[in-house]
């Protein structure tokens, strides 16, 4: 897939989510598969970029190309300033965020509040793309409402605005996250615009994520909560893809170096207060799907160091690898958690 000057080596992209999609989360992601990651938003509003939290936000160390930042806001010249602060600060793409139903978001008619006011939307598009030499690209929802399922007037309206990708998720703004995602607003919005399409919501494994593209024929997916605690997802889908075959779970070491490396990372990209606690949320993903994970869960989000963190897990892991292995090397196998 093709976006500006950047081919992506597959169409599976890291859907932005606010509070997960930071940068040890994308670095993990596009190292299992997703073709690209992108950030969690950044606001216009400029009193906000000095926190410590968006400072974070925009940090982009070894991130393979290309780099997305997703920003928010309503006003058009603000979005204008912020994407083009963002491109200085090493973004390589610029996403609006015209998708997002979060209160805290939309009280400030930023997200999907937006596709209420068609016109403000030109506005914004017009000025953001014309502010950076980079790809912009814009997410959207269906619409406003199941009655108001404006979302191809919109796509029209990013096309004609100079837009390079739009991703739609299967939802209007009124749905929140209730419901199941419909894809046939999303094929219609594809056969209404040239420029490439991501579609999205609730493509949570291999065979939905080759259905999703057969109803919408859209270029690409974009995967939010599904990836959560399944970072490996990306590669599972890819390989479904080329192959039409499932690829295999990984197994429980696998999944141990990829949580224990990720959770260091957090460690370390946050400091040990913060990064303890951006951690529980991951663990909790990751253990949800783990035998006997219930428990060590409960113990971790009790703790408040990172090495006692790292040392519950790595207790929990050596239990399960023990457990549920039969070859006599057990001991090698469990000394290698220790490296994280
Ligand atoms: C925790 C969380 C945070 C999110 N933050 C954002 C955001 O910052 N910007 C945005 O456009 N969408 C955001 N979303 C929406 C997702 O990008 C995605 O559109 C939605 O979750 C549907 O896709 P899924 O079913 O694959 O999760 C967020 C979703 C979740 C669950």
């Amino acid at each position: 897939m093709q976006i500006g000057p950047y081919t992506l080596r597959n169409s599976l992209i890291l859907a932005p989510m606010a509070g997960v999609t930071d940068l040890p989360y994308r670095e993990l992601c596009r190292r299992l598969g997703a073709g690209m990651a992108v950030s969690e938003m950044v606001a216009s509003n400029p009193a906000l970029w000095d926190t410590q939290k968006s400072r974070l936000r925009i940090v982009h160390g070894n991130e393979p190309e290309p780099r997305s930042v997703q920003i928010a806001g309503s006003d058009p010249s603000m979005l204008a300033d912020c994407a083009r602060y963002n491109v200085e600060q090493g973004a390589q793409i610029i996403d609006i965020n015209m998708g997002c139903p979060a209160k805290k978001v939309c009280r400030k008619e930023a997200g999907s509040a937006l596709l209420a006011d068609e016109r403000l939307v030109e506005r914004i598009l017009t000025a953001t793309v014309g502010a950076v030499g980079v790809p912009v690209t814009l997410k959207i929802r269906t619409g406003i409402s199941p009655e108001r399922r404006n979302g191809v007037r919109i796509a029209k309206i990013a096309e004609a605005c100079g837009i390079s990708a739009l991703a739609v998720h299967g939802r209007t703004r009124a749905d929140a996250y209730r419901g199941q995602a419909e894809y046939e607003t999303i094929r219609a919005i594809k056969q209404a615009v040239r420029i490439p399409v991501l579609a999205n919501g609730d493509i949570d494994s291999a065979e939905k994520a080759a259905e999703v593209l057969r109803i919408t024929g859209a270029d690409g997916l974009l995967i939010g909560r599904a990836a959560q605690g399944r970072p490996w997802i990306f590669r599972e889908i890819d390989h479904f893809l080329r192959t039409g075959e499932r690829l295999r779970e990984p197994d429980i070491e696998e999944v141990a170096t990829i949580m224990l490396g990720h959770i260091a990372h957090l460690h370390r990209f946050y400091g040990e207060y913060q990064g303890l606690r951006v951690a529980r949320k991951h663990i909790g993903w990751y253990l949800n799907t783990q035998p006997n994970g219930a428990e060590v869960r409960r113990r971790v989000v009790r703790v408040d160091s990172a090495e006692e963190q790292l040392g519950l897990l790595r207790e929990y892991f050596g239990r399960q690898i023990n457990a549920y292995s039969e070859s006599s090397d057990v001991a090698s196998r469990t000394t290698a958690l220790a490296t994280y």
